[in-house]
Formats: C-alpha cells, sequence, structure tokens
C-alpha cells in the first residue's frame, strides 16, 4: 500500500474541481470561467460578471437587465440587519465583524432557494458595509438607488453622493479582479460548509470569517500603512531591510500559489495608475512602485529561492485609497467582489453533492492507561 502523503497547509493537494476560476501560479494567469482576468476586469460590469459565474455565459442585454432589477429589488435590507448594525455600531465592532454578524441574518425577508439566497447575499453585501459604515460614523444609513449599477451604489450609500463615472470603474474594476481565485482559504471554507448540505448563508458567513485574518484577506491596510510609513523612495531600502532583519513579513508580497507577480496586482496597478493620473496624485503612485521595487529585491535578498513578488492586496490598496475608502474598509470590499465568487462556489459544490472530508496524520501519544481524578497529583 502506497503511503498516503500529508501536506500541511493543503500545498500542492488539488482538492476538488471546478470550471469558475484557474489559477496558474508559475506563469502568473488568472482565467475567470474562460475569459482572462484582463478581458474581464476593465471591461464588465459587476453584474455581468456574476452572472457569468452563475450561469457559465455572459447575459445578453435582456438577461443582463433583468438581473440588474432582481439585485435592485434585494438591494434593502431587512429591518433585522439594520436593527444589528446599530445594536453593533454602538460597540463600536470592526467592519469585517460587523459584517460576518450580519451576514448571518441575510437569508431572512422571504429569500428562499440557494440561487435567489446568492442573488440576496451579493446584491446585500454593499448595503450593510456603507449602512455599517456610516452608523459607525454616526450618520444615518443612504437607501440604494434603483438607478444605479451595483458598483456605483456601494460608493453612493457609503458616501451619499453619486460617484463619477471614473470612481465607479475603478471600484467595478476592483470588485471584477477580486471575484474568484480557485479553492482560496474562504473559498475552501464556504465549499466545505455547503458540501454537509448546510445551507449558503452559513457557507457565506464562515467565508467572511476566513476572509478577514491578514494571510488572506486582511493585508492591504497594513500595505498601505506601510507605503506611508515609508513617505518617500529614498527611505525604501532601510525600512523594509530594517523589517526584514527583524523577521517580519512584508505584507502585499508572496503568495502560496503565484510565484510570478500576481496578475491581478498588474490589472489593479493599471486601474490606480488611471485613477491616480486624473485627480493629480500621482505622487503616491510613484512611490508605491518604488516602494514594490525595493521590496521584490530585497525579498529575493532575504529569502532566495522563494519566489515572493507582488500579491493582489498591495495594489488593492493603493487603489481603494484612492477611490477614498479607509483602510479599515478595504476587506469589507474585497467581501464584497468575492461574495460572487463564494456563491457561484457553493452552487457548484451542492450540484456535486460530495462532502469535503480530508484525513489527518495523527501524532499524539499512544497506549496512555486511564487514571481516575483524585489520582492524577497535579
Ligand atoms: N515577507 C517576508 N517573508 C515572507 C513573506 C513576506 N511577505 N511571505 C513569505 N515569506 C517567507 C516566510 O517567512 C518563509 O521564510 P522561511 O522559510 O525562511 O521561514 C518563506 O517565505 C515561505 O513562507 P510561507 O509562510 O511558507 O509561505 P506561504 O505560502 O504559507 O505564505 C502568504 C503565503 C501570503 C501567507 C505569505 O506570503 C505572507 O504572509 N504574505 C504577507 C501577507 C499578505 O500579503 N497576504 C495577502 C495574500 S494575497
Amino acid at each position: 500500500m502506497t503511503q498516503p502523503i500529508v501536506a500541511p497547509g493543503l500545498e500542492g493537494i488539488i482538492a476538488g474541481s471546478t470550471r469558475l476560476s484557474r489559477v496558474n501560479g508559475l506563469a502568473g494567469e488568472l482565467i475567470i470561467a474562460g475569459y482572462p482576468l484582463e478581458a474581464i476586469a476593465a471591461n464588465a460590469t459587476f453584474e455581468e460578471t456574476a452572472y457569468l459565474l452563475w450561469n457559465d455565459r455572459l447575459p445578453n442585454a435582456a438577461e443582463l437587465a433583468e438581473l440588474q432589477a432582481s439585485l435592485a429589488s434585494l438591494r434593502a435590507l431587512p429591518r433585522a440587519t439594520l436593527d444589528l448594525l446599530r445594536a453593533v455600531a454602538a460597540e463600536k465592532v470592526a467592519p469585517m465583524d460587523a459584517l460576518r454578524m450580519a451576514a448571518g441574518t441575510l437569508s431572512l425577508g422571504g429569500i428562499e432557494g440557494a440561487e435567489n439566497e446568492a442573488a440576496a447575499l451579493v446584491a446585500r453585501f454593499p448595503t450593510v458595509v456603507a449602512a455599517y459604515w456610516r452608523l459607525l460614523n454616526r450618520s444615518e444609513p443612504v437607501e440604494p438607488d434603483p438607478a444605479l449599477g451595483h458598483a456605483a451604489n456601494y460608493l453612493y450609500m457609503l458616501n451619499g453622493q453619486i460617484p463619477s463615472p471614473a470612481q465607479a470603474r475603478g471600484v467595478e474594476t476592483y470588485l471584477n479582479t477580486v471575484v474568484d481565485h480557485g479553492f482560496n482559504a474562504s473559498t475552501f471554507t464556504a465549499r466545505v460548509i455547503i458540501s454537509t448540505a448546510s445551507d449558503l448563508v452559513s457557507a457565506i458567513t464562515g467565508a467572511v470569517g476566513a476572509l478577514k485574518g491578514p494571510l488572506h484577506g486582511g493585508a492591504p491596510g497594513p500595505a498601505l500603512d506601510m507605503v506611508f510609513e515609508i513617505g518617500s523612495a529614498d527611505r525604501a531600502e532601510g525600512y523594509l531591510r530594517a523589517k526584514l532583519e527583524r523577521g517580519e513579513r512584508l505584507m502585499g508580497f508572496g503568495h502560496r500559489v503565484y510565484k510570478v507577480r500576481d496578475p491581478r496586482a498588474a490589472v489593479l496597478s493599471a486601474a490606480a495608475e488611471k485613477m491616480f493620473q486624473a485627480d493629480g496624485d500621482r505622487q503616491l503612485y510613484d512611490l508605491a512602485r518604488a516602494v514594490e521595487e525595493q521590496a521584490v529585491a530585497l525579498l529575493a535578498e532575504y529569502k532566495p529561492g522563494r519566489n515572493l513578488q507582488t500579491n493582489v492586496e498591495f495594489y488593492t490598496a493603493l487603489l481603494l485609497h484612492g477611490l477614498g475608502l479607509e483602510t479599515a474598509l478595504f476587506t469589507p470590499t474585497f467581501a464584497i467582489g468575492r461574495v460572487a465568487g463564494w456563491t457561484a462556489h457553493c452552487l457548484e459544490q451542492k450540484a456535486e453533492g460530495r462532502l469535503i472530508r480530508p484525513g489527518s496524520d495523527y501524532h499524539g501519544g499512544l497506549g496512555r492507561l486511564w487514571v481516575a481524578v483524585d489520582e492524577r497529583g497535579n
């Protein structure tokens, strides 16, 4: 009998198959349902991308209009969700925790069936994040505007102002870029939960919890802080070297799968450059490019052979900052994009109907003898 493979972190293990996205870590290539990311990111509306993931094809004009109307009708939050957000804001809970708490309530309001739950989750995530952000900052939530698309609505509900087409396009490009990425930790979490024949809302709530961690979706805030702390290109080397000497990780670099530059970094870098050029704050963009160059060079020096390259989080930070979003909103905004991918994976896993249940390698003791509690000493 061949010895079973033990793979800590499931590294290198193919845990299932999917039609939703293909991540080629050596070529630095990401395919979204048959399309290269570059074709989708800056061209599709988020509604088109969600439709593509759910249906494995792009919608025609009538199908797109139907989806837009359906999301618009689902966008408002159930009363209980808003009440919860108000109570949670009083405790100044972090937005990702508030999203996790609210996610569990999103099956309310007469939503039944996995497809309808998927649409409701996608429609309502931006409403939850925007409403909570306003409550946290002592202002009242802004009702969604049925005349605006998904991405524009998010910015509108956050700021109470209709965004410019360039801003709406910026956030839309971001949401498309992070919509799906193979069996990443949060997607896999969702698939594990739904594979037990649990419901979609439970699966998505678990995924939010997985995304929150700094090794997954929580890195863009610290990545931006790092660029600000560095402040000018001539300070980059000293700052980054000191961090690496202390054994710290550089946020926004390294990836379990990509051993070349993350293709999403390229798409987001281009979107950020466009935006910063338009509003004149080119300096920050140039500083970030200089930090990136220095960080990649130093990572090669300190961690030779590891191929640590720029990941999606680095330019996420820059783009979202350019859109006026505060760092606390970065990971929740990631979730607003990824929830479409999570729901599509859940529907795929549900159709497959196979429980995910890996084995484990026991390394504890053997043959221990039972001793009654009063005979155990201390
Ligand atoms: N900065 C410095 N060193 C890093 C690093 C980084 N960003 N990423 C990995 N390394 C080092 C590790 O310290 C380790 O070195 P060692 O072998 O000398 O101990 C080696 O590279 C391998 O790291 P490992 O943790 O095994 O790789 P992984 O595949 O588990 O890590 C990440 C992937 C994303 C968790 C990791 O690269 C990381 O922590 N990056 C920073 C956080 C981040 O940007 N997250 C967003 C991901 S999209």
